[in-house]
C-alpha cells in the first residue's frame, strides 16, 4: 500500500512539476531563454551560481559517502572510540579559503554585470533613444519625448539599439520586468527617477510584468514591448506623429463623439501623453485590450461598461456610458490603426 502511494506521490509532483516548469522556457517571456543584453548578462550570472551550487554540493556529497563508509562502525569494533582530533589547521584554512575563493569568482561578474546594466554614458548622444515610463494603477505610459509621442500598454523599441528608459511611476510603487530581454527596475512615485536600458536582439512580442505588488490588479498590470527592425520603428514613429486625433471613417462618428463627450477628459488620441488616463491613439494596432484582453468588440465593450470586473480597484469610472454608447465608441475605438508596424510580429503568451 505504501509503495503504491508513493510512486503516485511522486507521480503527481512530477506531473505538477512539468505543468509549472513549462512556463519557464516559453519564448520571449522567460529569463531562461534570454534574447536582449540584460537578460543574457543576468542568464549568465545564473549559470555560474548555478555551477558553484552543484560543484560544493558533490563534492561535500563525496566526503560525506566516504566518511560514512570508511568509519562506520564495524562488527567487533562497538566499544572503540577513535582517536580525537580537535583544531587540525590545514582543515581550517582550507574550509575558510575555499568559501572566499568561491564567493570571489560569484562576486567578480556580479558586481561588474551590476555597473553594466547601470551604465547611462550614451544616453543623450546623437540618435540614442529615450523613453519616459511611468507606472499606474494598473497600466504603463510609455513617452518618447524627443519624437513628441505617446503611447501606453506597448512600448516600441528597434532591435539591437540600446533604449534608455527614465521611469517614475505616478501612484505607488509598480515595477517594470521585461524577463526575455532585461532585469527588473521598479518606478517610484515623487522625485526619484530610476533609469535602465533594453536591447532586444531579435524582432518580436515580448510580455511585460510588474513585478511589485501595487493593488489588487497587480497581476494583471501586463505590458508588452516590441521590438522591430529599425526602419520599422522610424516607420512607426512616423506614424504615430501623423495621427489626426479629428479624423475618423464617417461609419464611427458617432463613437468618435461619444468618446470626445465622454472619455477625452483622460485619454488622448495621438501626440503627447494624456496625463490621467492612456493615450489611445495606436489602440487598434495592440495586442490585447487594457493589457490582458482579446481584442475583441465584445471584450472591448464588457471593459469600457465594468472596467471594475476586469480590473478590480483600477480609475476608469463604471458605467460611464450606456452598453448602447460603449459598442458605438468600441467601433470607433478599433479604428484607431494607423501604424501597420509590428502587425506581423506573433506574440506568445502566458495566457494562452
Ligand atoms: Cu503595478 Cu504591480
Amino acid at each position: 500500500m505504501r509503495g503504491w502511494m508513493g510512486k503516485f506521490r511522486s507521480l503527481f509532483l512530477f506531473g505538477a512539476l512539468t505543468m509549472f516548469l513549462t512556463g519557464c522556457g516559453v519564448d520571449n517571456i522567460s529569463a531562461l531563454k534570454p534574447k536582449g543584453y540584460g537578460s543574457e548578462l543576468l542568464f549568465d550570472l545564473m549559470l555560474i551560481s548555478i555551477a558553484i551550487m552543484i560543484f560544493v554540493f558533490v563534492i561535500v556529497m563525496a566526503i560525506y559517502a566516504f566518511v560514512l563508509l570508511r568509519y562506520r562502525e564495524k562488527k567487533g569494533q562497538e566499544h572503540i572510540v577513535p582517536k580525537q582530533t580537535e583544531g587540525n589547521k590545514a582543515l581550517e584554512v582550507i574550509w575558510t579559503v575555499i568559501p572566499i575563493i568561491l564567493l570571489l569568482v560569484l562576486a567578480i561578474p556580479t558586481v561588474q554585470a551590476t555597473f553594466d546594466l547601470a551604465d547611462q554614458s550614451t544616453q543623450g548622444d546623437e540618435g540614442v533613444l529615450t523613453v519616459d515610463v511611468t507606472g499606474n494603477q494598473y497600466w504603463w505610459q510609455f513617452d518618447y519625448a524627443d519624437q513628441e509621442i505617446s503611447t501606453s500598454q506597448e512600448i516600441y523599441i528597434p532591435t539591437n539599439e540600446r533604449v534608455y528608459l527614465n521611469m517614475k511611476a505616478s501612484d505607488v510603487i509598480h515595477s517594470f520586468w521585461v524577463p526575455a530581454i532585461a532585469g527588473k527596475m521598479d518606478t517610484i512615485p515623487g522625485e526619484n527617477m530610476n533609469t535602465m536600458y533594453l536591447e532586444a536582439y531579435e524582432e518580436g512580442v515580448y510580455e511585460g510584468f510588474c513585478a511589485e505588488l501595487c493593488g489588487p490588479s497587480h497581476s494583471l498590470m501586463y505590458f508588452k514591448v516590441i521590438a522591430v527592425s529599425p526602419d520599422e520603428f522610424d516607420q512607426w514613429v512616423e506614424d504615430m506623429q501623423n495621427i489626426d486625433p479629428e479624423a475618423a471613417p464617417e461609419t464611427v462618428q458617432t463613437g468618435q463623439e461619444l468618446f470626445n463627450e465622454n472619455c477625452m477628459s483622460c485619454h488622448a488620441i495621438g501626440g503627447a501623453s494624456a496625463g490621467v488616463g492612456p493615450n489611445l491613439g495606436n489602440f487598434a494596432n495592440r495586442e490585447k485590450i487594457a493589457g490582458i484582453l482579446q481584442p475583441s468588440k465584445e471584450n472591448l465593450v464588457d471593459w469600457i461598461v465594468h472596467p471594475d470586473e476586469v480590473k478590480p480597484g483600477n480609475q476608469m469610472p463604471a458605467e460611464l456610458v450606456s452598453e448602447e454608447d460603449a459598442a458605438k465608441i468600441a467601433d470607433y475605438l478599433l479604428e484607431l490603426d494607423h501604424s501597420d508596424v509590428g502587425n506581423d510580429l506573433e506574440m506568445q503568451s502566458v495566457e494562452e
